[in-house]
């Protein structure tokens, strides 16, 4: 860990229903970190897009909207509350429409560079659990932890139909298997910061793990990098 850093910089890659989120979250808990769902950021940005008309093709107007634009999170106990323009938007931007639309939202380039930029800035200090994508990659290809998080289609599918049946929303098993293959092939087929393992990268497979297994397993990597300052 650099000196005059608050902690260390934890990235979490890996892909859809993995267990990035609760993992990232449970880890930035135990530790006393800052937890950034930069999936999120996407999604508020995408919703911001929807709502005012914006063509993700229109780069001057994506530019303009981007720089009049803030997306924040504020700490909760349950999950990080997502605040776009003052407002929070974490249930709007859960939606399956949104989850559609984040997609080519996020492939486009200038997104990217806006967000990463928002995003290295807020974790630059250290003391930070960021999940995503590219964390590993691009927005800090020299963090301290790096984990890849990979599990079964049929695994991943049944916790998010799970975690999508206690929100209302109910899709079949075969719906929801069908829907995070093809955001997989997606998310690691786009020209821009594909989802990647990082040379460096830890394989975590969660596939038969608990959450706690998985908090657990991260907490003790973290742990052998700064002995001293992570005793929890
Ligand atoms: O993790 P999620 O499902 O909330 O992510 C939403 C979308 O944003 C998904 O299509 C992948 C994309 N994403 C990205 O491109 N880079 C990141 N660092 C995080 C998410």
């Amino acid at each position: 860990m650099s000196p005059g850093k608050r902690g260390l910089i934890i990235a979490i890659d890996g892909v859809a229903g993995s267990g990035k989120s609760t993992t990232a979250k449970l880890v930035a808990q135990r530790l006393g970190y800052m937890h950034m769902d930069t999936g999120a950021m996407y999604r508020a940005v995408a919703l911001k897009m929807l709502r005012c008309g914006v063509e993700v093709t229109d780069s001057e107007k994506i530019d303009d909207l981007l720089r009049n634009t803030t997306v924040t999170q504020k700490e909760s106990d349950s999950q990080p509350r997502i605040v776009l323009d003052g407002a929070d938007v974490t249930d709007e931007i859960r939606t399956p429409e949104i989850s559609l639309w984040v997609g080519p939202v996020s492939e486009n380039p200038l997104v990217r560079q806006h967000l990463v930029r928002w995003q290295r800035e807020l974790g630059k200090d250290g003391g930070v659990v960021l999940e995503g994508r590219d964390i590993g990659t691009v927005v800090f290809p020299d963090a301290d932890l790096k984990v890849y998080m990979v599990a079964d289609l049929k695994a991943r599918a049944k916790r998010r139909r799970k975690e999508m049946l206690a929100k209302g929303l109910d899709q079949s098993q075969a719906e929801v298997e069908a829907s995070l293959a093809a955001r997989d092939e997606r998310d690691s087929t786009r020209e821009h910061s594909p989802l990647r393992k990082a040379d460096d990268a830890i394989v975590v497979d969660t596939t038969n793990l608990t959450i706690g297994d998985q908090v657990e397993r991260v907490v003790e990597l973290a742990r052998k990098i700064a002995p001293t300052a992570i005793r929890t």
